[in-house]
């Protein structure tokens, strides 16, 4: 055999692998076998790149160019569904669709209604060729190079097999409950914004740039509706019985029912046993199976005639306030918290719920006493949704606070935001333990054997007032804490130590200016150099660094206007941190790119594609991942598509070589 007849060896048998392990669940091979042939095939690819091909196995990583995506229009419009919160609903629409049939014989296929976001695929000759998000029906998201890291969609079906040459399948794709929770705890941990339900962080996930984060979130995905010239079967249910023998994952909990008794069986089956999915439905969908019975029916302006969803209800339940307090975050935020009496909802007793923000309470008009509807639905936290009571006495109104329930300070709405904020940054425990934690945290100084826990113990017991007084702890000090043991109070004053050789960029991405994250961290730090000039700088100097907008701008100056900031600051360089970009990084970036728009395309003798993307990012341009009348060139190597040549062509977009660019940044 030859090296080019085993590459497509190796390619079949993991997209096997791959079907048998994320569709059927039945592994035939180990873990370590699956790795081993993915290695051989990975070495064998990158010896022969013109045998590259976007579907091969070792694609499922993901890359991390940037994906900017293009806008398609889908080939048939991605229509919406009847919503229906009520059985009577059901049977009306059962009646129609009898009546529209004129008593002929129909058949229902009950589905549950996946709660994720759809997508098309689009297979030709058993190839993935495009994946499209349902944007608003008409034209979606190309988000291809995402979906192909989501190991339960095939990206080759196997060949014998008698699909049609060209088709079209939809369904959902969405996060299982088991990576949303593991996510979430991520997030928490790096101190980024909770995701509150599955659904958005699918969508979040699918929208995103890289798709090697996409790779590493978990996605699942269901297929649900099989479209196209050549579809094998009348049946509904049919097809998607085949589109399983293809290499598709089908939900195994579809049923066909004959009778209006039957949607109902399913339905009250499915609302209890819905919880124990491994991830998020939100109802189900009853279509009409035979595909001549849908035409027949055919459609209204907005949704076709033979479906319909069916929509579980959230569990509520009524109970009585008593209290709001109100809880600040570490970034300031402050948020209403509903005290009641305890009721069950959804299989837990809950006697606190979220109000969420000012708006939210003002509109519920809440008094103590009063009769409340509390939700449980898509979201963790149960939230009251509704004021049962009509006539309290006006006197008990309980209105929003106006000031930090911690420090008093009087609070603040920024622009555009529907929290209200202590401003109190310095001087606010609550917010200056969640600066010492940002400060701590992985993406900041990386002081990974403190935990948010230590820190806390050592605020509470007055070690620390801020994070440079970390680097004045003492093994004395660490040993009298909790959990100190000698090897822990030497790991920590090690980590503290190490601290001190994190680039200039992640020290002020650390020292917590509001709105300043990594990349605006990065940005400025490149610019600007060091420390003590952006300390210095005027709000009209950072407006001309492209990428940082007047909030960023705004939020520096104010930072360092504050003496206590300053002496924040001072410290920190009298403990030994970098205060200005190293003289590598400085000889290594340049601005020869600046205001560059570059596509990378094709494969590359000297440097990987990454290596390239790093460098056009320390030279300061813009790497995008699709060609436009915006991009300034594009770096071509061996094997660049056809169809972004032509692309490239008609524009006049530059294309410079492997040599050539590596010239014009020498
Ligand atoms: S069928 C024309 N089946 O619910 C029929 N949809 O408004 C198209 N969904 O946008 C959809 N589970 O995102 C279908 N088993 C299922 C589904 C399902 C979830 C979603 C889909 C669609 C929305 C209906």
């Amino acid at each position: 055999m030859t090296e080019t007849e085993r590459i497509q060896e190796l390619r079949t048998e993991l997209h096997q692998h791959n079907y048998n392990y994320y569709v059927l669940n039945q592994p035939t091979i180990s873990d370590q076998d699956f790795d081993k042939m993915m290695h051989e095939l990975q070495d064998l690819e990158a010896k022969y790149p013109e045998l590259y091909d976007p579907n091969s196995p070792t694609q499922r990583v993901g890359s991390d160019l940037n994906n900017e995506f293009e806008t398609v229009v889908h080939k048939r419009p991605m229509l919406s569904l009847a919503n229906t919160y009520n059985k009577e609903e059901v049977k009306d629409f059962y009646n129609r669709v009898k009546e529209g049939l004129h008593g002929a014989p129909f058949q229902i296929c009950c589905e549950l209604k996946f709660d994720g976001l759809s997508i098309s695929l689009h297979y030709e000759h058993g190839q993935l060729v495009k994946a499209v998000t349902r944007g608003d029906g008409i034209q979606g998201d190309d988000v291809t190079s995402n979906v192909r890291t989501i190991r339960s969609i095939p990206l080759q079906l196997a060949k014998e097999m008698d699909y049609p040459d060209e088709f079209e399948i939809r369904g959902e794709v969405l996060m299982p409950w088991s990576s949303f929770d593991q996510l979430n705890k991520q997030r928490e941990d790096d101190e980024e914004p909770l995701f509150a339900n599955p659904r958005n962080a699918a969508s979040g996930t699918l929208k995103s740039k890289v798709s090697s984060t996409v790779a590493q979130r978990g996605l699942d995905a269901y297929l649900y509706y099989l479209l196209g010239d050549n579809i094998p079967d009348d049946g509904h249910y049919e097809n998607l019985q085949k589109a399983h023998e293809w290499g598709f994952q089908i939900s195994k909990n579809i049923r066909l029912v004959n009778s209006l008794q039957g949607i109902y069986d399913y339905i009250d089956y499915w609302d209890q046993e819905r919880k124990n999915l491994p991830v998020a439905t939100d109802g189900v969908v009853l279509k009409v199976n035979s595909l001549a019975q849908q035409r027949s029916l055919g459609m209204t302006a907005k949704s076709p005639r033979w479906a319909i969803a069916y929509k579980f209800q959230a569990e509520q339940a009524e109970t009585i306030l008593r209290q709001v307090v109100y809880q600040i975050g570490r970034t300031g935020a402050v948020t209403p918290v509903a005290n009641m009496d305890p009721v069950q909802l959804a299989g837990t007793q809950v006697r606190r719920a979220t109000l969420h923000n000012a708006d939210v309470m003002q509109k519920l008009h809440l008094h103590v006493g009063d009769h409340v509807l509390v939700e449980k639905g898509g979201e963790i936290i149960p939230k009251i949704i509704d004021n049962l009571t009509e006539n309290s006495n006006p006197k008990h109104l309980i209105n929003f606070v106006a000031n930090c329930p911690v420090c008093r300070t009087p609070l603040v709405r920024y622009e555009g935001e529907t929290s209200h904020y202590c401003p109190n940054e310095t001087g606010c425990p609550p917010l200056i333990l969640g600066r010492i934690e940002h400060f701590i945290s992985r993406k900041a100084m990386n002081i990974n054997s403190l935990g948010f826990e230590t820190v806390d113990d050592f605020f509470q017991r007055g070690l620390i007032h801020d994070a440079a007084d970390l680097y004045e702890l003492t093994e004395e000090q660490l040993l009298t804490s909790e959990g100190g043991g000698q090897i822990n109070a030497k790991n920590i004053l090690q980590s503290i130590q190490e601290s001190k050789d994190v680039p200039f960029e992640r020290v002020l991405y650390a020292i917590g200016i509001r709105f300043v994250g990594e990349i605006a961290a990065k940005t400025i730090a490149r610019n600007l150099g060091s420390m003590e000039a952006v300390a210095n700088v005027t709000l009209d100097k950072l407006l001309e660094i492209s990428g940082i907008g007047t909030i960023i701008a705004q939020s520096i100056i104010h930072y360092f206007k504050d003496p206590i900031n300053q002496r924040f600051v001072q410290r920190l360089q009298k403990y030994g941190l970098q205060m200005k970009l190293s003289e590598t990084e400085l000889s290594s970036h340049s601005d020869r790119l600046a205001g560059k728009s570059i596509v990378i395309s094709g494969v590359f003798a000297h440097h990987s594609r990454d290596e390239y993307k790093a460098l056009i990012e320390k030279h300061n341009g813009k790497n995008v991942g699709s060609i436009s009348g915006k991009t300034s060139f594009i770096l071509a190597g061996e094997n660049m598509g056809p169809a972004k040549l032509e692309k490239a062509q008609k524009l006049g977009v530059p294309i410079l070589s492997e040599d050539e660019f590596l010239k014009m940044i020498e």
